[in-house]
């Protein structure tokens, strides 16, 4: 009754998607990535331009890791691109047929493993996803959270046990598009909705409560001040490396500090006095301060500076030095992008 209600709301409201209308499971895979942590607006062009360079295994497979991220610039969650480039490697050519050989790749969990087996092959499995939980919840007046390691088994029982079987692709779109267009987070539709009849949470007033998640994310504040160089047509840049936000995107040289740093402040700091080479004065002046940008789990707070130092300098040593016009063929971060795109970088 869940399911086949839930597909006839489906049948009468379903989006139209680009990836909906293959069922090849390279593209499936490439969809559900960027959908992982990316909202189907947002996310429909960038599908669409990465699977135009990258139609298949093997081009993906071949192509260098630049590339890659530069096609994923500003979706975020970089780690995803380099998943799936490493992923595409592993492959010999051919995307894996079975659910534990798709399950293994890279980046791909249960509920990637679960919508490209059903939308691909018809296996299956149900996919839970944020979605899933807080149509199940609801319907079913489900309290236990479910960032707990019970609640993860109850409600992958549950998913698995109410699914049509028969149809698992369609069962598995259904639901997503249930929760992201009908039963939604904070305004749902109840008073217009097929099954509010059977729904345990509207019978007890509980909707808005629901899910319910133990753990809320913490989020901390970073203080990043950048140096745009000026070196006559060159700046200067580097690709981050380490465990940590943005990692392989290029960058301006960059001090973090724990808190926020004086402009004086800057200029005594051992960092910038390493990078400037000995009997060089280059003129340091902030361009733009304090631009929030919000991460799911930080803050950003950044500076940026311009410094200006003639086209030989011997300073930022260990830098890439680059043509200022050809910025935008580096994949940056959404934040250095934003600065990059100012009418103000290039005297533009
Ligand atoms: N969110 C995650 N996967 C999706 C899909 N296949 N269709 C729509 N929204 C989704």
């Amino acid at each position: 009754m869940f399911a086949e209600k839930i597909i006839d709301w489906y049948k009468a409201h379903k989006r139209e998607l680009p990836w909906r209308e293959s069922s090849d499971p390279y593209r499936i895979w490439i969809s559900e990535i960027i959908l992982q942590q990316t909202r189907v607006a947002q996310g429909y062009d960038y599908f669409l331009r990465f699977v135009e360079r990258f139609p298949d295994v093997e081009s993906l497979a071949a192509a260098h890791e630049d590339e890659v991220m530069k096609y994923w610039q500003g979706l975020g969650y970089y780690s995803r691109a380099r998943n799936l480039h490493a992923a595409a490697r592993s492959m010999n050519g051919v995307f894996p047929r079975t659910y534990p050989e798709v399950r293994a790749l890279k980046g791909v969990g249960e509920y990637t493993a679960a919508a490209v087996c059903s939308f691909a092959y018809g296996m299956p499995y149900a996919a839970v996803d944020g979605n899933v939980y807080r149509v199940l919840s609801r319907f079913f007046g489900i309290d236990t959270p479910i960032d707990s390691t019970q609640g993860k088994k109850l409600f992958a029982a549950l998913a698995q046990e109410v699914m049509d079987k028969r149809r698992p692709g369609v069962y598995n779109q259904a639901v997503m598009d249930f929760g992201a267009l009908q039963c939604t987070p904070r305004s749902p539709g109840c008073g217009e909705c097929p099954l509010s009849d059977g729904c345990a949470a509207l019978a007890k007033g509980t909707v808005a409560q629901l899910p319910v998640k133990r753990h809320k994310t913490k989020t901390t504040d970073r203080y990043f001040h950048y140096m745009f160089v000026r070196a006559g047509a060159y700046t200067y840049i580097k690709k981050r490396t380490g465990d940590d936000i943005w990692k392989n995107l290029f960058e301006f040289p960059l001090i973090e500090t724990p808190a926020p740093l004086r402009e004086e402040e800057l200029l005594a700091h051992p960092r910038f006095r390493e990078w400037i080479a000995p009997g060089e004065r280059p003129a340091v002046r902030p361009v733009r301060k304090n631009v929030k940008h919000v991460l799911s789990h930080r803050v950003i707070y950044a500076d940026f500076y311009e410094v200006s130092l003639p086209e030989g300098s011997a300073s930022f040593a260990g830098y890439r030095k680059i043509l200022l016009e050809d910025l935008d063929s580096f994949a940056v971060s959404r934040l250095i992008q934003a600065f990059v795109g100012d009418s103000y970088v290039g005297g533009r």
